[in-house]
């Protein structure tokens, strides 16, 4: 008899520090998920500051580079969208070809504008896509010009 009581025992003794296991577990996923949420919050609220958050881009490289036919493209969208300011070699806007800028830095230009300047933000017009089109126009020019 007490043999078995203590078979017994010993049968739910594991089930009950497993238990045990759970309940912490789950506390602490609790504590975790609150301190996530309340870190968010924090975040969301707090003032924003007149400099948007560094964009999320699809790539970190221009992916048309060296690309004719996107490079064409490029060309197009430029003629019909910085042309105007930037012309061949600068105008209202500076020579894009001697610009320092490479990359997303560049396309952070294009995409947010200039504050207090002429060069406007083309987010709402140009997709991230055709932004790296102008880009991978404007350097293929470059490497022309250094030929
Ligand atoms: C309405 C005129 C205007 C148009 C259109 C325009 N830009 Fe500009 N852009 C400017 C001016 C002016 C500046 C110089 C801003 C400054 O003083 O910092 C500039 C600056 C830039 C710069 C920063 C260059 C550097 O090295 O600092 C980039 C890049 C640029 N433009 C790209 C473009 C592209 C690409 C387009 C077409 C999608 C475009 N711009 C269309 C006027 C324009």
């Amino acid at each position: 008899m007490s043999r078995r009581l203590y078979e017994s025992n010993l049968g739910q003794s594991p089930g009950n520090v497993r238990g045990l296991a759970y309940g912490f577990g789950a506390l602490l996923v609790a504590a975790l998920a609150c301190v996530g949420v309340s870190v968010s919050i924090a975040q969301g609220q707090r003032p924003s500051t007149h400099a948007p958050a560094e964009p999320k881009w699809k790539w970190s490289e221009n992916p048309f580079s060296g690309d004719a036919e996107q490079i064409a493209e490029g060309e197009r969208l430029y003629k019909s969208t910085c042309y105007i300011c930037h012309a061949d070699h600068g105008g209202r806007g500076p020579d894009l070809h001697k610009s320092k800028l490479k990359g997303t830095a560049f396309l952070r230009v294009v995409m947010e504008g200039r504050k207090g300047t002429q060069m406007p933000a083309w987010r709402t017009k140009l997709s991230e896509e055709e932004a790296w089109k102008i880009l991978a126009y404007i350097e293929a020019g470059a490497e022309e010009t250094q030929r």
